[in-house]
């Protein structure tokens, strides 16, 4: 089983740490549990795909022994295939790579899957949900992004609403919407079809508990 294979349809939030202080990632995350959370999302970089750079399996690991919550691996990276295995060793529970630069990924989602873990693919602003249709049956979950990767704090694209209402009609798998999501722009996606929400700068601004409850409530106002 897993977070994703067990959702259902429930809203879920899940705080990118991105957003978070890194000297206290442990308490940054237990402060936006408090507040709902079910999933910490994990953004990994690598100045090649974004030109942002993050952390890696080391801190991953440390992350999950220190959280109850399921940490799940965002890959914002050119080769994923080669750092899937340190992941998976760091004890994630779910990984998504970007297709746009994952050159079989058939054989990486099989790989994911193949530890164990759920496996994702996240979409690119524009990049089309079709380019899915073939390996939809043996994904676990689609993460749209809302803004371009690389960055917290960006401006929501709306009409990634609409990707997310195409992909709802191709698929009954869940969607992760990922950039720009804030108690404001939840609801759209919700009602769109959405049910994971990430979020960063909108929990991490504030009182990460009172602001990732503000954002799962709105979100399950959508429903
Ligand atoms: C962007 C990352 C996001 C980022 C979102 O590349 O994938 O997870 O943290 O940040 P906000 O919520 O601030 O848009
Ligand atoms: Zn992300």
């Amino acid at each position: 089983m897993g977070f994703f294979r067990e959702l259902g349809d429930r809203v879920a939030g899940a705080p990118s740490i991105l957003a978070a202080d890194f000297a206290n990632l442990a308490e940054e995350v237990r402060r936006a549990e408090a507040g709902g959370a079910e999933l910490v999302h994990f953004d990994v970089m690598d100045n090649h795909f974004v030109p942002n750079l993050t952390v890696g399996p080391a801190v991953a690991a440390s992350l999950v022994r220190a959280t109850d919550l399921p940490v799940d691996a965002h890959l914002q990276v050119m080769r994923p295939d080669s750092l899937i295995p340190a992941f998976i060793e760091a004890g994630v529970t779910s990984i998504s790579v970007q297709p746009e630069v994952t050159m079989h990924l058939h054989r990486t989602i099989a790989a994911i899957q193949a530890a164990g873990c759920e496996a994702g693919c996240a979409l690119n602003p524009a990049t089309p949900p079709e380019v899915l249709e073939w390996v939809l049956p043996h994904l676990d979950y689609v993460l749209v992004m809302s803004v371009n990767p690389g960055f917290g704090g960006q401006a929501f694209i709306p009409e990634m609403a609409d990707k997310v209402r195409r992909l709802r009609k191709m698929t009954d798998l869940p969607i992760q919407v990922d950039g720009g999501i804030s108690a404001e722009t939840a609801p759209l996606m919700v009602e769109a079809g959405a049910r994971v929400l990430v979020a960063g700068s909108a929990v991490y601004r504030g009182d990460p508990a009172i602001e990732m409850r503000e954002i799962i409530e709105a979100g399950k106002r959508a429903l």
